[in-house]
């Protein structure tokens, strides 16, 4: 097993450490190699030393809401990226499969078209999205890895690679970084529950995702990748819940009942039992442009490549507030 990692001036691998342990224990090579996606002559060189048989490309700027402050950069990493790594397999590596991540982001735009609540609904019906939905991303981020996903079907397509996208939706776990609002909530609320003295800041608390549990979505990269035949396959829950629903589900495992009071900025997140501010609402973290309710259908997944997800959201906010109480 070979990793690409990018110079950082401080080391940030603690996410990674248990797979060397992992490699060892099963007697597995595992060795890491400076390299860049905006670095086409470095990935030439590491390819070419390690002959990879199959690639997964997992990266990426993958900050949805930084997209918008760094548009450029985005779309060198996000985009331009994924071609130089196809071009470099094409030219000296095409036997090699290659898995590109791309993301249920690309249908951002579907959730923005009015759509009819059904008599008596709370909310509109949310748009379930498949392999052949039409792409309306939404962010520098969509639209850059709208890109990707277009050159990884041509290079299948145009010079028959073994090159595949996984159209993934959210997929979380207690290795999320610490900026993205699952893991966000799940830090914050451990450090309150053990003693600090802080509130946790969010943006649209209504905003809803469709969120699975990583280790499912990685079998899938897996078994996409080493599918016989190469192809495009959404994989996700099919069920959507608000970041409010995730802040209260994380809240009553780390032993708080929120009450909500106040609307739009001014909402807040109350400890019914001590009355404690909890959540408050942070305009900075809304973006300029977002989405808030598609989920995606799994059918295709699920009828070619026997892949089902094994955990619901309820268990995988506790795995990941059960995490950080622990770590806290
Ligand atoms: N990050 C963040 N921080 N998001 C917040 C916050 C906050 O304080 N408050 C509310 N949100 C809302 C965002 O506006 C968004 O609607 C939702 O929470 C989820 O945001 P993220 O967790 O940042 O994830 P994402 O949906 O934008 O993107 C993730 O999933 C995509 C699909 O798999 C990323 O992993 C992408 O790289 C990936 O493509």
């Amino acid at each position: 097993m070979h990793g690409l990692v990018r110079r950082t001036s401080s080391l940030n691998r603690d996410r990674i450490d248990g797979l060397r342990d992992a490699a060892k224990a099963r007697s597995l090579p595992f060795e890491l190699h400076y390299g860049n996606l905006i670095d086409p002559l470095g990935l030439q060189a590491v390819i070419g030393r390690v002959k990879p048989s199959e690639i997964y490309n997992l990266a990426s700027e993958s900050h949805v809401g930084i997209s918008f402050e760094e548009p450029e950069h985005s779309t060198s990493v996000n985009a331009v990226g994924v071609l130089r790594l196809l071009e470099i397999m094409r030219l000296t590596r095409p036997e090699c499969r290659f898995y590109q991540a791309s993301t249920s982001e690309l249908f951002g735009g579907l959730a923005l078209r009015p759509r009819e609540a059904s008599p008596g609904a709370a909310r509109s019906p949310e748009c379930v999205c498949t392999e052949t939905s039409p792409f309306e991303p939404i962010s520098p981020y969509a639209i850059a890895k709208q890109y990707a996903h277009a050159m990884t079907a041509f290079y299948r397509r145009g010079y028959g690679l073994h090159a595949s996208n996984g159209i993934l939706f959210n997929h979380e776990s207690p290795r999320r970084g610490f900026n993205f609002v699952t893991r966000k909530i799940t830090a914050t609320l451990a450090r309150i529950a053990r003693g600090a003295d802080e509130v946790l800041f969010l943006g649209n608390l209504d905003s809803r995702r469709d969120w699975g549990y990583a280790p499912d979505y990685v079998r899938a990269m897996w078994m996409i990748t080493t599918a016989d035949v190469a192809d495009d396959y959404v994989i996700a829950t099919g069920e959507t819940r608000s970041v409010r629903e995730f802040v209260e589900r994380a809240a009553a495992v780390a032993g708080f009942e929120i009450a909500w009071e106040g609307a739009g900025p001014a909402e807040a997140g109350y400890d019914r039992a001590t009355g404690r501010r909890l959540v408050a609402v942070e305009p900075r973290f809304f973006r300029p442009l977002d989405h808030s309710s598609i989920c995606g259908s799994a059918a295709k997944a699920k009828a070619v490549l026997g892949w089902e997800p094994t955990v619901g959201f309820g268990r995988l906010v506790e795995i990941m507030m059960e995490s950080d109480l622990g770590r806290a």
